[in-house]
């Protein structure tokens, strides 16, 4: 879905985000339908004690159980259907899975992929509950639910954390899940805080995509969004600047730094994204810049 990668900067990637001090490796059978999993595997090897790692379930490129999600292709163009399931026996085997290709015997947070509308909540959540029990999962968490679905799991299990999407252009969770988790004292993961590279001005009107390469056909990468996106950036240019930062670590320090907000997955392709991104735990905005970029935001009126 990314225009291909390799394996070798992957791998190289990881280990120089542990090298840097970053703790917090979030994963999911679905990213390279097993690869991903793999190369964390291999990248935290002789570190495990050094990094926590957060994988997922319930999405599913093996079965055609559960709702069809979306059709994608694998490395050699074969199509494949993906789908929500994450029925009792099934998150079970994932985990048995998702363990051995990680090469681990614990998973620290294990997470709900997407809400599964075919199976009850209280069904998945009495699987994690037994691997909670037997020691495989430290935490329980999800992605991409919303309120409603976070409290009728917690009929069954404590939650610790709720991923949700928030960048500086995607700020829909402010107004529930983010509320709800520091309510309840539950980590809230950002992903995708670069809005898949949009906000590192790095991705130009003329971009050229690689084959495969999903992004263009999003919502954030239309045309019109786009240029609205550049635009704004184009304005916080001279205060990235002023704090010698790139736009990338301006948006994650940004990210980071908005309440609620306990950690943000930043995607990176190479080392060289990697030391760029780690960078950005060291700047801290003023109010006034907070204020600004706000107000710049408010202004954005994008088209989704
Ligand atoms: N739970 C979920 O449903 C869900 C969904 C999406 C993501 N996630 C998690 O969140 C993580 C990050 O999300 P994401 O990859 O979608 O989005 P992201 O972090 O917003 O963007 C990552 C992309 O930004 C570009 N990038 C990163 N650092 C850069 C730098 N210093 N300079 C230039 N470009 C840079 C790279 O794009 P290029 O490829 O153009 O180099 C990279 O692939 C994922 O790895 C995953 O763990 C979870």
């Amino acid at each position: 879905m990314w225009g291909g990668t390799d394996r070798k900067d992957s791998l190289a990637a990881v280990q120089e985000a542990i090298e840097a001090g970053i703790t917090t490796i979030d994963t999911a059978p679905v990213y390279g339908f097993g690869l991903s999993e793999e190369i964390v595997g291999e990248a935290i090897k002789g570190n495990r004690n050094k990094v926590q790692i957060l994988t997922k379930y319930g999405l599913r490129w093996d079965t055609q159980k559960g709702q069809h999600f979306f059709d994608t292709q694998d490395a050699q163009g074969r199509p494949i259907g993906l789908h929500k399931y994450a029925g009792e026996k099934d998150v079970i085997q994932e985990c048995e899975n998702s363990l051995r290709r990680l090469g681990t015997d614990y998973i620290d947070l294990y997470q709900i992929h997407w809400p599964d509308p075919t199976t009850p909540i209280e069904e998945t959540m009495l699987a994690v509950k037994k691997l909670l029990q037997d020691g495989k999962v430290r935490a329980a968490g999800v992605c991409n639910y919303s309120v409603e679905q976070m409290e009728l799991a917690e009929k069954v299990l404590v939650l610790s954390s709720g991923q949700i999407p928030y960048s500086m252009v995607n700020r829909g969770a402010k107004k529930d899940v983010i509320p709800y988790c520091m309510k309840n004292n539950k980590g809230v993961i950002a992903y995708s805080p670069l809005q898949r590279g949009l906000l590192t001005g790095r991705i130009g009107m003329d971009h050229e995509f690689a084959p495969g390469d999903h992004r263009p056909s999003t919502p954030f990468f239309k045309p019109e969004n786009r240029r609205k996106i550049l635009s704004f950036l184009e304005k916080i240019g001279l205060l990235a600047e002023a704090h010698e930062a790139s736009l990338a670590q301006l948006a994650i320090a940004w990210t980071i730094n908005r309440p609620g907000i306990t950690a943000a997955l930043v995607g990176a392709r190479n080392p060289g994204q990697v030391r760029e991104n780690v960078r950005s735990a060291n700047i801290a905005l003023t109010r006034d810049e907070f204020q600004r970029i706000g107000e710049l935001l408010e202004g954005l009126d994008l088209q989704l």
